[in-house]
C-alpha cells in the first residue's frame, strides 16, 4: 500500500506511469506554432496536459496488457480517448452548460482564455483523437485502426457521451425514473469508459465474441464511476477534487444520489464494483490491476 495515496502499489505505480506517458504524448502531438493559432494550441495543452487522473487511458492500457499489446500502441489509443474526455470537460464547463470556474485546481479553460478559444480547443481535441487513431504508430493494421475509430466515434457522439450530456441537460426540466437515469449515466460517462476497455481488446485482436466479460466489467464500472462523481458532488472536498462541488442539486440535475439518497447510492456503487471484478475471474491474477482500478473508482476523493 502506498501511504501517500492510500492505494495499492500496483495501482499507484500504474497511474504514475500512464500519467507520464499521456503527458509526453500530448506534448509531442501539440507543438505550439509560430503564428496566430498559438493561443489555440496553448489552450489545448492547458486542458490536456497534467491535471486529469487518466482513468480512461489506464483502463485501455490495462486491458491491452491482458493480451500482450505493445505499450506505445496502447498509449496512443489512450491518448485519443483522453483527448475526447478533455474536450468533453472543456465544453461541460462552459457557461452554456455547467458554468464552472475551476477544473483540475485551476481556472477552467474559458476563464483562463476565452469562450471562443474554449469551443475551438474542444473541437480540435475531438479532431486530434481521430487523427491519432488513424496513424500507423497506433496500429499497422488498417482494419484495427478503422475499428478503433468506429468504437471511439460511437462512444463520443449522440449514442454516447454527447447524447448523455443532452439527457443530463434535459434532466433539469423533467422527472427521470431509475431506468432513464441509468441510461443517462451509461451514455454520459459509461460510454467512454466502455470504449477504453473495448479499444484495449481491439488492439489485442480479441474477437467481439471474446469481449463479453470485458463489456460486463466496463458497464459496471461505468455506472459506479458516475455514482462516485455524484457522491463526490454531495460529500467531497473541493480542494482534493479540484473542481466546484455541491452544484448538482442547485442546477436541478438528476442522479442516482438524488433518486436513491447517499447511502443507497454508495451501496449500489460498491455492489457494482464487486460484480465488475467477478466478470474478470477467468484472467486470475493477470486482471489484478483492472480489479484494483474498479475499487479505486468508488473510493476516490478526486
Ligand atoms: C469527470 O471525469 C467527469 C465525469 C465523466 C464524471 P474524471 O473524474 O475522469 O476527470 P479527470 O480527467 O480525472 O479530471
Ligand atoms: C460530465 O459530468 C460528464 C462529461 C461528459 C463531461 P459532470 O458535469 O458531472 O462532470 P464534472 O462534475 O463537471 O466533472
Ligand atoms: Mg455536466
Ligand atoms: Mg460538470
Ligand atoms: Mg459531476
Amino acid at each position: 500500500m502506498n501511504a501517500m495515496t492510500a492505494m495499492p502499489d500496483i495501482l499507484a505505480t500504474a497511474f504514475e506511469r500512464i500519467q507520464g506517458e499521456i503527458d509526453s504524448a500530448f506534448d509531442a502531438f501539440l507543438p505550439v506554432p509560430d503564428d496566430s493559432r498559438a493561443p489555440l494550441i496553448e489552450a489545448m495543452r492547458y486542458a490536456a496536459i497534467g491535471g486529469g487522473k487518466r482513468v480512461r487511458p489506464l483502463l485501455l492500457a490495462a486491458t491491452a496488457d491482458l493480451y500482450g499489446v505493445n505499450r506505445s500502441a496502447a498509449v496512443n489509443a489512450g491518448c485519443a480517448v483522453e483527448a475526447i474526455h478533455a474536450y468533453s470537460l472543456i465544453h461541460d464547463d462552459l457557461p452554456c452548460m455547467d458554468d464552472d470556474d475551476l477544473r483540475h485546481g485551476k481556472p477552467t479553460l474559458h476563464k483562463a482564455f476565452d469562450e471562443a478559444t474554449a469551443v475551438l480547443a474542444g473541437d480540435c481535441l475531438h479532431a486530434l483523437a481521430f487523427d491519432i487513431l488513424t496513424q500507423p504508430d497506433t496500429s499497422t493494421d488498417p482494419f484495427v485502426r478503422a475499428e478503433l475509430v468506429a468504437t471511439l466515434s460511437r462512444a463520443s457522439g449522440h449514442d454516447g457521451m454527447a447524447g448523455g450530456q443532452m439527457m443530463d441537460i434535459a434532466s433539469e426540466q423533467q422527472q427521470y425514473d431509475l431506468r432513464q437515469i441509468t441510461r443517462l449515466q451509461q451514455l454520459k460517462t459509461g460510454a467512454l469508459l466502455a470504449a477504453s476497455v473495448e479499444m484495449g481488446a481491439v488492439l489485442g485482436r480479441v474477437p467481439p465474441e471474446g469481449r463479453t466479460h470485458l463489456r460486463a466489467y466496463a458497464r459496471d464500472i461505468g455506472l459506479a464511476f458516475q455514482i462516485a462523481d455524484d457522491l463526490l458532488d454531495v460529500e467531497g472536498d473541493e480542494d482534493k477534487a479540484g473542481k466546484a462541488l455541491r452544484k448538482d442539486e442547485g442546477q436541478g440535475k438528476q442522479t442516482f444520489v438524488t433518486l436513491m439518497g447517499v447511502d443507497q447510492a454508495r451501496a449500489q456503487a460498491e455492489m457494482l464494483v464487486e460484480q465488475a471484478g467477478k466478470h474478470l475471474s477467468s484472467h486470475g491474477e493477470d486482471a489484478r490491476l483492472l480489479v484494483e482500478l474498479a475499487r479505486f473508482i468508488v473510493k476516490r476523493d478526486h
